[in-house]
Parts: C-alpha cells; sequence; structure tokens
C-alpha cells in the first residue's frame, strides 16, 4: 500500500517540475524555534499559490524570505551574518535576487531594518504573511515594503502548509499563535502577539492529511500549549464574556489532544510547549489514557530558585513545580521530562544558582536547553533591571549545569538498557549509513543497524547500549501499531 502511495508521489512531482520550469523561484529559510519552521511552511504554501517555486540554490533564487529569530542576542547576530551573505551572493551571481525578513526580527526592528541592512526589500511580522502578494507586487515596483501589525485572531488555520525539508515522517502542526504569559525577560509577547487559538476543525484536517500522505508522528505546537483555547474565535481573554452555548462547546488543551488522538489512533502525538503554570492534570491523564500520546513532557522551568521565579513573573513555585513533576511521575511512570534553564537572570546569587542545580538533581531531567541571561530590549527585565551577572559568571554556571544534566541524562538513558522500546524510524543515522535512527515515545533518540526495515516503520527496539543522548540497540520486528 505505501509503495503505491509513494510511486504516485513520485510521477506527481516530476510532472510539476516540468511545468514549473519557468517559474520563479523562493530560497526560504528559517531560524529559531519550531514555530518559526511551522510558520515557513505556511509562507511556503502561500508563496506556491502565488506561482513560486521552492529552491535549496540561493544563486538562482528571485527570491530569498529569512525567517529570523529574537530571542536572544546570538540568534539575531546569526540572522545578520546571513543577510551578509546574502549580500555576496546578490553582488556576485545573482543581481536580480530581491530578500524578505519574516519573523520576529521582522516585527521588533520593523523599519530600522530597511534603515540598516541595505540587503533588505521586504519586512514582514509573524501575522502578516497573507499580505505577501501585495507586499511583493509593491517590490516588483521598486519600492521597499513592509507589514508589521500584530493581529488578535489570525491563525493560519484555512492555510495548508507545504512541507519543507521533511522526512516524510514527522509533522509540526500549530494550534496556538502568541503569548500572553509575559515572563520578564521573553520578548515573545512582543514579537508574536496576543495568544490566540486555531480552530479545532481545521487542526483535525491538517492531522488527517499529514496521516493520509503517511506522516506518523505530529507535534502540535504553542508557545503555551496547556493555554489552548477555543470557544469560535478571538482572544481567549474574551472567555468570560462567551455565551452558555460557546462555553458548553468549548474545547481545551487536554479536550483537543483527545480529539487527535482519537481521530488518528495510530499517530503518534506529540506537544510543545507547556509552561508548567498552566499544564494541568487533565492533560497528564488524557496522556496516560492514550497510548499514541508520547510519554513526554517539556516543562521549562528557568530557574530553580523562588526569588528569580518571582522576578521571572513565572506564576508557580520551585515547590509547586517538584509537586507538579511528582503527579506527573505518579500517572505516566515512564514520562520523560525535559527543561529550558536560563542562568544569569539579573540579580542571580550563587544560593539562587545553586537552587538550579538542586532542582535539577531532584527532576533528574531526561535532557534540556540551556542558556546565559540575554538582555532584550523592551522587556520588563530589559528596562526595569540591570544585566549585572558577569559574563564570565554566566559562562561557569552555564557550563556547570550543561555538565550536570549530561551526567542526567546518562543515567535516565541508562534505565533503557537490556529493555525493549518502539521507536519510529525518521532517518538515516547521521553517524552511520547501516544505521536508522528515530525515536522513542519518550523522545529519545535511538540507533539501530538498518536490516530490511525503512523509514515509517515502527520497530521493536532491543536497547544493547547508549551514551548520554543516544540509545543503541538491536531491532527485533514490526510493532503492533504498523
Ligand atoms: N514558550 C516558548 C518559550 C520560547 S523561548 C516555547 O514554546 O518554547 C525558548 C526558551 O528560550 C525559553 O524557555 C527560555 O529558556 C529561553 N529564553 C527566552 N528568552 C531568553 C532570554 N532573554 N535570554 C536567555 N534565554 C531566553
Ligand atoms: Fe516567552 Fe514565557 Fe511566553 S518564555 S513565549 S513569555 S511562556
Amino acid at each position: 500500500m505505501e509503495k503505491i502511495i509513494d510511486e504516485n508521489k513520485q510521477g506527481e512531482s516530476l510532472a510539476l517540475e516540468q511545468k514549473e520550469d519557468n517559474k520563479r523561484k523562493l530560497f526560504i529559510e528559517s531560524y529559531g524555534c519550531a514555530m518559526n519552521f511551522s510558520d515557513s511552511e505556511i509562507v511556503a504554501s502561500i508563496m506556491v499559490n502565488q506561482g513560486y517555486n521552492t529552491t535549496q540554490n540561493l544563486e538562482e533564487a528571485d527570491l530569498v524570505l529569512v525567517n529570523t529569530c529574537s530571542i536572544r542576542d546570538k540568534a539575531e547576530q546569526t540572522v545578520r551574518k546571513r543577510l551578509e551573505k546574502y549580500n555576496a551572493v546578490k553582488r556576485d551571481h545573482n543581481p536580480k535576487m530581491k530578500v524578505g525578513v519574516l519573523g520576529c526580527m521582522a516585527e521588533r526592528l520593523k523599519t530600522k531594518f530597511l534603515e540598516e541592512e541595505k540587503i533588505v526589500d521586504l519586512v514582514v511580522g509573524p501575522d502578516a504573511y497573507k499580505d505577501l502578494p501585495n507586499l511583493l507586487a509593491e517590490v516588483d515596483e521598486g519600492r521597499d515594503a513592509i507589514n508589521v501589525i500584530l493581529s488578535k485572531d489570525e491563525t493560519y488555520g484555512d492555510i495548508s502548509p507545504v512541507r519543507l525539508n521533511t522526512n516524510g515522517v514527522t509533522a509540526f502542526v500549530s494550534i496556538t499563535r502568541g503569548c500572553d504569559n509575559m515572563c520578564t525577560f521573553c520578548v515573545v509577547p512582543f514579537t508574536r502577539g496576543r495568544e490566540r487559538s486555531r480552530d479545532p476543525q481545521s487542526i483535525i484536517e491538517e492531522v488527517n492529511n499529514l496521516w493520509s500522505k503517511g506522516y506518523k508522528d505530529i507535534t502540535l505546537l504553542g508557545q503555551n500549549v496547556d493555554s489552548y483555547l477555543w470557544y469560535g474565535g478571538g482572544l481567549k481573554k474574551g472567555f468570560e464574556q462567551a455565551s452558555d452555548m460557546q462555553k458548553a462547546t468549548s474545547v481545551n488543551f487536554s479536550k483537543l489532544l483527545e480529539i487527535c488522538a482519537k481521530t488518528q489512533p495510530k499517530m503518534r502525538v506529540r506537544f510543545s510547549t507547556s509552561n508548567p503554570q498552566d499544564l494541568t492534570m487533565d492533560v497528564v491523564e488524557t496522556m496516560a489514557k492514550y497510548q499514541n500520546i508520547c510519554s513526554h513532557i517539556h516543562l521549562p522551568v528557568q530557574s530553580g530558585s523562588n526569588r528569580i521565579l518571582k522576578a521571572m513573573n513565572r506564576l508557580h513555585t520551585r515547590e509547586e513545580y517538584k509537586a507538579l513533576i511528582d503527579k506527573i511521575r505518579k500517572s505516566i511512570p515512564n514520562c520523560a521530562i525535559s527543561q529550558d534553564m536560563i542562568v544569569g537572570f539579573p540579580t542571580e546569587t550563587e544560593v539562587d544558582f545553586q537552587d538550579t542545580v538542586s532542582l535539577m538533581e531532584y527532576v533528574k531531567y531526561n535532557f534540556g536547553y540551556m542558556y546565559k541571561y540575554s538582555e532584550r530590549p523592551g522587556t520588563m527585565a530589559g528596562r526595569n533591571m540591570i544585566d549585572d551577572v558577569s559574563e564570565a559568571t554566566k559562562k561557569r554556571r552555564l557550563q556547570d549545569i550543561v555538565d550536570l544534566q549530561r551526567v542526567h541524562s546518562e543515567i535516565k538513558t541508562k534505565e533503557w538498557l537490556n529493555k525493549t522500546v518502539e521507536v519510529l524510524i525518521e532517518k538515516q543515522s547521521k553517524k552511520s549509513e547501516k544505521q536508522w535512527s528515530g525515536r522513542t515515545s519518550q523522545s529519545i533518540v535511538c540507533v539501530f543497524p538498518k536490516a530490511h526495515y525503512k523509514v515509517g516503520d515502527f520497530v521493536n527496539v532491543k536497547i544493547r547500549d547508549c551514551t548520554s543522548a543516544t540509545l543503541i540497540g538491536e531491532a527485533i520486528e514490526l510493532s503492533m501499531n504498523n
């Protein structure tokens, strides 16, 4: 059955290529979070409808779109470097090339971008992608174009994304946009605007569509997925004024998760990201109830110090967080939990930092993403606090927790030794062309010899060895889930 689908796909793309030789070529690349990568697929869909074809080759691109990240200063510097590269390619090889900046930097810097970076012709914020055709018409007439208006209801729910650089197995499905949490260090509420939820019907249609194309693992995406709430559209804050009927038929995150799991019972369902203050036990119970909802929660805490949590406007304490972890583990004993941490937030003392270390010791996360605090202009911390922890201290603290996390990750991967786990094959291992690479339900990467298996198979793998990040095993058989 799958073979036939593959052959059809090939035929389709050959036919498309022949027709599309004379189409304009779009080079699109993304930096930053999963949401940016998902947004680029929406942008690609809009541009394909405008008669563009995507290309991987900068030198032949008519239009370059770069989807940018503002979360830390370093992320912005990376994008600035890319702009220099586009500049060189335009000068030396491709004078017709136009360049557009999308995403969070576009929103943060607005017209400043056009002034500071001569290479940029087009600046488009995260809620204005549907305006791209009009903006490009301006650019075609030789004018710079910009739209950075944020929206209270745009969710792009009506746009069917064009999957970019896909392995054909895993995909992102965005469910909310924006964030209302206002963590004091974070630029996202300013660059992505108010939080709004996408119509569940359009989410399910996208999930069904992905399944019919052979995808087997989806990640529901939002800055704060647990505050998903659909009652007919608009901001979550308007819910208090909703009619009784709207309230009765509303869909929250645990309901949405259940609908997705039930609609495609063989599709793996993941989600990201959960803010501890909004994760409810309903969600955890729904995860426990459906075997196709993966046993992994990305649960960023940022700091283990109550004083720092408060200064960050994270609305929970260290004790509440620990209690939440205990409840999750009681309900789903093998649930993987991962973290984001920030070291060197303004005023962070050695005692505060040791609170972060001891919280990590308590939880023993499976893996995590750790950062040095980077002051962002316009945020509450940026405006009201002095970035007073020295770079050397930030660096040392970061190294300490990165090392600690490695120890914990290794303890966690070792727990799987000699056990059999179900792995969905996603791609060839980076280290060996003789091995497949996939993930377990807990999001732990697993590699094993290819044998007769193929990408997209669910395989039972016996774990023989591990590193701190990877399980190493041997495939026994196809799992029941195929
Ligand atoms: N809720 C979001 C969080 C976005 S930012 C999500 O879906 O992932 C991702 C991580 O970047 C945060 O959890 C935080 O650890 C880190 N981060 C955000 N702002 C930062 C800053 N100003 N300096 C350093 N790290 C930051
Ligand atoms: Fe940023 Fe906090 Fe929202 S980290 S994305 S303001 S939950």
